[in-house]
């Protein structure tokens, strides 16, 4: 039986059915034939595709999804050709986040064309394959694994400077599986909070890269601070009450336009967690609701208020890891982003 969720027919000449073959050993050449294939394609798609870069976190809900979409709409904003891989199979939302859901995966000669996205992103997600969205999906394990690797294998990626991949949380067989399948992976970004305990979730992430034999690109801070905006005369100053009543002075820029930036919870974790476990940081991004709404209207933060707080942050974060990628190469001397 096959483990593949997606029937389509390989690509090339398949292999000739041996007069005295049974079906069942037809089915087996063909499968076998097929894997082969793909780990041909695993191959290309390591050449074609400059950076791959791993989003992960040592729990959930801590923002890796909306890193994930940020970082490739802030690369594709710089020029950068991107893709974006949703491997959140049993919850799968980046679709939402960036309004494309009920798009169609197209298939051809074998291969899946991902769907594009705002700014031309290339997006594969299980959320494109699932007739019935808010129906859970419930998948054996190597059924799953077969479809990990179809994602990789099969994808007609095309030439990619950057391929994002978004996972669950924690330390699941997902990240393990497409470390085991996708060679030269460059490494791997972690999501977290500012609060202490980050360490602690960063130490677990960045643990996990370490067994799974990848760098750490540098950990993110996600709702960090929470930014509060508003329009007042142009170039003007004015005072704002922060948390404890701590007074804030702020200037409205040209259009009138001013937004602060309050460390309402804790601030600094993701740094702190950086330092001690002697990994870059790649910068904080702000607490933001209209993250949650864009979240929720399918409209990015980027892509709604591409010169607002959230999208400046993003676009920090980007340039380090970009600084992270250039560093990696000049050591091993490839080809630099
Ligand atoms: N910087 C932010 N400011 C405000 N809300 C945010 C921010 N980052 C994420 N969120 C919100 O927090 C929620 C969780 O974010 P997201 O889905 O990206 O997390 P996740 O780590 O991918 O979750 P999961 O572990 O379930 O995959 C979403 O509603 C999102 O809109
Ligand atoms: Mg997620």
């Amino acid at each position: 039986m096959s483990d593949s969720p997606v029937s389509h027919h390989e690509g090339g000449t398949p292999p000739e059915k041996a007069d005295d073959a049974t079906d069942e050993q037809t089915a087996q050449m063909e499968q076998a034939y097929a894997q082969m294939r793909r780990k041909l394609r695993m191959t290309q798609l390591a050449e074609n595709v400059k950076h791959k870069i791993m989003i992960l976190s040592g729990k959930g809900g801590v923002g890796k999804s909306t890193v994930s979409t940020g970082l490739a709409l802030a690369l594709a904003r710089q020029g950068k050709k991107v893709g974006l891989m949703d491997i959140d199979i049993t919850g799968p939302n980046i679709p939402k986040m960036l309004g494309i859901t009920g798009s169609e995966l197209r298939v051809e000669e074998g291969q899946i064309h991902p769907v594009e996205g705002p700014h031309g992103i290339k997006v594969i997600s299980m959320a494109f394959l699932l007739e019935d969205e808010d129906a859970p999906v419930i998948w054996r394990g190597p059924v799953k694994l077969g479809a990990i690797q179809q994602f990789i294998g099969d994808v007609a990626w095309g030439d990619l400077d950057a391929l994002i991949i978004d996972f669950p949380p924690g330390t699941s067989d997902e990240p393990l599986t497409v470390a085991q399948s996708l060679p030269a992976i460059d490494g791997v970004v972690v999501v977290t909070t500012p609060q202490d305990v980050a360490l602690l979730d960063s130490r677990k992430s960045i643990n996990f890269a370490k067994t799974l034999k990848l760098p750490c690109l540098g950990v993110v801070e996600n709702m960090s601070g929470y930014t509060i905006q508003g329009s007042a005369e142009p170039k003007s100053k004015l005072t704002v009450k922060g948390p404890q009543g701590v007074n804030i002075d702020v200037e409205s820029d040209e259009n009138g336009d001013w937004s602060v930036t309050l460390d309402l919870f804790k601030s600094g974790g993701g740094k702190n967690a950086a330092k001690e476990l002697e990994v870059p940081f790649l910068g904080k991004l702000p607490f933001d609701p209209g993250i949650v709404r864009g979240g929720d209207d399918g409209v990015h933060r980027i892509v709604a208020e591409p010169e607002g707080e959230s999208a400046k942050a993003f676009e920090t974060v980007v340039n380090n890891l970009i600084t992270q990628l250039e560093d990696k190469e000049d050591s091993s001397e490839l080809k630099i982003l």
